[in-house]
C-alpha cells in the first residue's frame, strides 16, 4: 500500500478553521472506494464535519484528484488484509465506510469473476481485517439491483430479494456476510441500497469510464458528445420508457454521515435502509427536465431496450426516515441534472481555457 498524503487532522483543526460545530462525537473514518463517485463526494461531507478520513482506493476506476484535501489516501486494495489491519490500527479508525467495488452491470454479466473477487472475497477480508483490529462500525454501499425485477413499487427492504445480475447477486453476498459477521463478532452495520444517484456537489461529480449512466450521458450529448440512446419505448409505464428513483449525491452522503452515527449504538448485527426520493421518472421525463436546465434539445435517438434493465425501480424511503431520521431535500431533477450540468460546464470550460 501506497500512503500519498497526510491529512491534517481534521478533528482537531476543525474548530480553528470555521467549519459549522458538529454535535455528534467526532470520528476517523476508514472510507474505502473513497476516490469514486460516491465515496469522494462524502468524504467532503465526512470533512465537512469535521470528521478525519483515511480513503483506501486502488484508483482502478477512482481518481486521485477526486480525493478531497484533509483527507489521507492511501493505495491499496481492501482484498489485502494484513495493510488493511495495519491501517485500521495505525490510525485508530472508529468506524468503516465500504464503498470500494466493482459496480457496472454490463460488466458484471460479462466477468462475474472480477465481481466475486473485489466484491464478495475482497469485502470479507475487510471485516476479517476489522474483527482482529476489533473496528465494530460499518456501512456499506449496497445497491437496488439486490432486489432485481421488483414484483411491486414501491420497494420496501422485504421486498423478494432476487438479483439479476452478477453485480446485484455480489452486493447481497457481502451484506449476508455483513449479517453473519455481525452475530459472530458484534460488528455493527448498516447496509444503504442505493436508487439511481445523480448530481453533484460543486466540486465532484460523476466521472465513469465508460459512462453507462443516463444523466452524465445525456449532458454530454449536450456539450457535443454521441447523441443519447434512449434504451428502450416499450415498457409497461405511461410514456413507454423505464422509471428511476433518481436520488441527489449530496442527500446520500448525508444518510451515510446518518448511518455511520447509528453504529455508535450498542446494537450489533445488520441494518438495512433504502434510499431513494419516493418518487419515479421516466427516461422521457429525465430529458425534458434536461431540455429544461440545459435551455435546448438533447440530440438523442430511440434504441432498443438494454439488458438487465428492470422496468420500473423506486424506493420506499420510509425506513431511512425512521431510522436514521433522513429525508431527500433535493429532490427534483432540475436540481440534480442542474448541479451536474454546472460542474460538467466548469471543467468544460476549464479545459478549454488550459
Ligand atoms: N438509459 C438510457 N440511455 C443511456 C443510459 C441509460 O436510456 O445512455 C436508461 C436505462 O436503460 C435506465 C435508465 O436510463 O432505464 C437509468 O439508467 P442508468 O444506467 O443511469 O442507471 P440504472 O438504473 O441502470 O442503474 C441503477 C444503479 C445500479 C443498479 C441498477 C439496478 O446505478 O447500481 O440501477 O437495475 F444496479
Amino acid at each position: 500500500m501506497q500512503v500519498i498524503a497526510d491529512a491534517a487532522c481534521c478533528v482537531a483543526s476543525w474548530a480553528a478553521d470555521g467549519r459549522q460545530p458538529y454535535h455528534g462525537r467526532l470520528m476517523h473514518v476508514l472510507v474505502t472506494g473513497g476516490a469514486g463517485y460516491i465515496g469522494s463526494i462524502t468524504v467532503e461531507r465526512l470533512l465537512a464535519a469535521g470528521h478525519a478520513v483515511t480513503v483506501l482506493d486502488t484508483l482502478v476506476t477512482g481518481h486521485r484528484g477526486a480525493v478531497p484535501d484533509g483527507a489521507e489516501l492511501v493505495i491499496g486494495s481492501v482484498g489485502d488484509q494484513d495493510s488493511v489491519g495495519r491501517l485500521l490500527r495505525d490510525r485508530r479508525v472508529d468506524a468503516v465506510l465500504h464503498c470500494a467495488a466493482r459496480s457496472l452491470v454490463g460488466q458484471s454479466v460479462a466477468e462475474p469473476a472480477l465481481y466475486y473477487q473485489e466484491n464478495v472475497v475482497g469485502g470479507v477480508a475487510l471485516l476479517n481485517a476489522m474483527r482482529e483490529t476489533g473496528v465494530g462500525r460499518l456501512v456499506f454501499s449496497s445497491t437496488a439491483a439486490v432486489y432485481g425485477t421488483p414484483l411491486s413499487t414501491p420497494i420496501d427492504e422485504d421486498a423478494p430479494l432476487r438479483p439479476i445480475n452478477p453485480y446485484g447477486a455480489t452486493k447481497l453476498a457481502f451484506e449476508e456476510a455483513m449479517r453473519w459477521y455481525g452475530a459472530a463478532c458484534g460488528i455493527r452495520s448498516v447496509s444503504l441500497r442505493y436508487f439511481n444517484a445523480a448530481g453533484a456537489s460543486a466540486e465532484r461529480g460523476e466521472e465513469h469510464d465508460p459512462e453507462t449512466h443516463l444523466i452524465p450521458n445525456l449532458l454530454k450529448a449536450c456539450l457535443g458528445g454521441p447523441p443519447l440512446t434512449i434504451f428502450g419505448t416499450d415498457y409497461p409505464t405511461p410514456d413507454g420508457t423505464a422509471v428511476r428513483d433518481y436520488i441527489h449525491v449530496l442527500d446520500l452522503a448525508d444518510a451515510h454521515i446518518a448511518a455511520l452515527e447509528l453504529t455508535a449504538s450498542s446494537d450489533s448485527g445488520l441494518r438495512i435502509c433504502n434510499l431513494g426520493s419516493g418518487s419515479g421518472y421516466s427516461v422521457l421525463e429525465v430529458l425534458r427536465a434536461a431540455e429544461s436546465v440545459v435551455g435546448r434539445p438533447v440530440p438523442h435517438a430511440l434504441g432498443d431496450r438494454r439488458a438487465g434493465d428492470p422496468p420500473v425501480l423506486v424506493a420506499s424511503n420510509e425506513r431511512a426516515g425512521t431510522l436514521l431520521g433522513w429525508q431527500p431535500r433535493r429532490g427534483t431533477p432540475q436540481e440534480m441534472i442542474g448541479s451536474a450540468w454546472d460542474l460538467m460546464q466548469r471543467r468544460a470550460a476549464a479545459r478549454g481555457a488550459g
